[in-house]
């Protein structure tokens, strides 16, 4: 079994289930430098690797521990990014939330657009308490996007992640659902 993910509409974009067939837009994003330059992730080289973790989603969905959705335009049918709630913990009813745009579609309001529907769903379909993010020091679009929404700051971990050679700090933004 599964889980059932909807597809959501907003007024420039469709929100779909991805599928195995959504290689493309994952390695269009993770084979950026600068879609990654706040991400712990080292940049694909080949498409194997976005097989890779386009079956590590969709395992996800099997195992009923994740949503991920591709974020479509409506006016030209183009795939500008993917995003959802992971790691999901029934138990203590939360989740991480993750999301990215391919760069010439930054800034263009579709990630506010979009999050609001992933947080909506996480609150009212999932019933979840928590949602949580981890940023990257400097990564003040996503910083903006969850704190307009009403995301805090909870934790800075020094040096939590290692990846290109280095450690990196992560902020832990969380929202509580009342
Ligand atoms: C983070 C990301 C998804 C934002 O997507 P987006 O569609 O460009 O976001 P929006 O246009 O909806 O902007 C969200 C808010 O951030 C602000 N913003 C956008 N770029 C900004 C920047 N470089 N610096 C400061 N604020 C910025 C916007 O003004 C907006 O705030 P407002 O509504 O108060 O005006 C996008 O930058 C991205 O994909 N980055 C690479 C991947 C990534 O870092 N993902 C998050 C990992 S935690």
């Amino acid at each position: 079994m599964s889980n059932s993910i909807p597809t959501f509409e907003t007024n420039r974009l469709i929100i779909r289930e991805m599928k195995s067939k959504d290689v493309d837009i994952i390695y269009s994003f993770n084979s950026s430098e600068s879609c990654l330059k706040y991400i712990v992730r080292e940049v694909f080289r080949s498409k194997i690797e976005a097989i890779d973790k386009l079956n590590f989603f969709l395992d996800g969905h099997k195992k009923e521990t994740a949503y991920w959705w591709v974020f479509t335009l409506k006016d030209t049918c183009e795939d500008i990014g993917y995003g959802g709630l992971f790691d999901i913990s029934d138990e203590h009813s939360r989740a991480e939330i993750g999301y990215g745009i391919l760069q010439k579609h930054w800034n263009k309001g579709y990630m506010s657009e979009i999050i609001d529907e992933i947080l909506e769903f996480g609150k009212s379909s999932l019933s979840l308490h928590k949602i949580y993010a981890y940023i990257l020091d400097g990564n003040h679009a996503s910083i903006k996007l969850l704190e307009n929404r009403g995301f805090e700051k909870e934790a800075h971990l020094k040096e939590h992640s290692y990846t290109n050679g280095k450690y990196w700090d992560e902020t832990i933004y969380s929202l509580i659902n009342k």
